[in-house]
């Protein structure tokens, strides 16, 4: 089986941050600012592929044959509770976009994830839907969720991570072969507690202080 396309965003900067991010004397002020500032990043090449169209504006010198975003409308699903880290930061680069949320938690026996939540925009048939969570760890979690907002029927679907490894994104690939992966980094593995390793530890817990 073919993996998905999946990008590893080598970018310094991401990379930098990344860094930062997985020190575990980081504190979660600067974590959660960190995240921020990587999905910020990350979606500047995850919207690569948006269309453009011609306009014309007046600059106070000439008319200029310019460029604006034309035809596609954009929705970030933040998978509850890590992915909210990453919403502001997309949100920075794409402030039209509409937000919608999914809730899921791993079971810690099973490692399953279970559906506690899910409100997505109204007109998500009408958009490109990119869903976000900081770990690609088993892929359960990103699996449902992306179950989840395919039954509403978006145009595309991307997901985009942080931390990914090898057998989150295999899982993702088979359950969904149609999903572009967007991340920072690829790790060596899973332990056996589901973490990735390095990784960067519990990212909801990091995020929100919760530990
Ligand atoms: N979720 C996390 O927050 N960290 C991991 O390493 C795996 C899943």
């Amino acid at each position: 089986m073919e993996e998905n396309q999946v990008f590893i965003m080598d970018h310094p900067l991401i990379q930098h941050k990344l860094t930062l991010l997985r020190n575990k004397n980081t504190g979660s002020k600067e974590f959660r600012e960190l995240i921020s500032e990587i999905a910020m990043l990350m979606c500047y090449e995850a919207t690569r592929d948006l269309p453009l169209k011609e306009v014309e504006v007046e600059t106070p010198v000439a008319v200029a044959r310019t460029k604006v975003l034309y035809g596609r409308k954009l929705a970030f699903i933040p998978i509850l509770r890590a992915g909210i880290g990453m919403v502001d930061g997309v949100l920075s680069m794409v402030p039209a976009a509409k937000v919608g949320h999914i809730g899921l938690y791993r079971d810690p026996n099973t490692l399953e994830p279970v559906e506690y939540y899910s409100k997505l925009p109204c007109d998500i048939d009408e958009r490109e839907v990119i869903v976000l969570d900081p770990m690609l760890a088993t892929g359960g979690t990103a699996i449902d969720a992306i179950s989840i907002v395919k039954k509403k029927n978006p145009k595309s679907i991307k997901f985009m991570c942080i931390v990914s490894c090898p057998e989150g994104i295999k899982a993702l690939s088979e359950a969904h072969p149609d999903v572009k992966i967007y991340c920072a980094a690829k790790d060596q593995k899973l332990n056996k507690h589901g973490y990735i390793v390095p990784g960067l530890g519990d990212a909801g817990d990091r995020i929100f202080g919760t530990k």
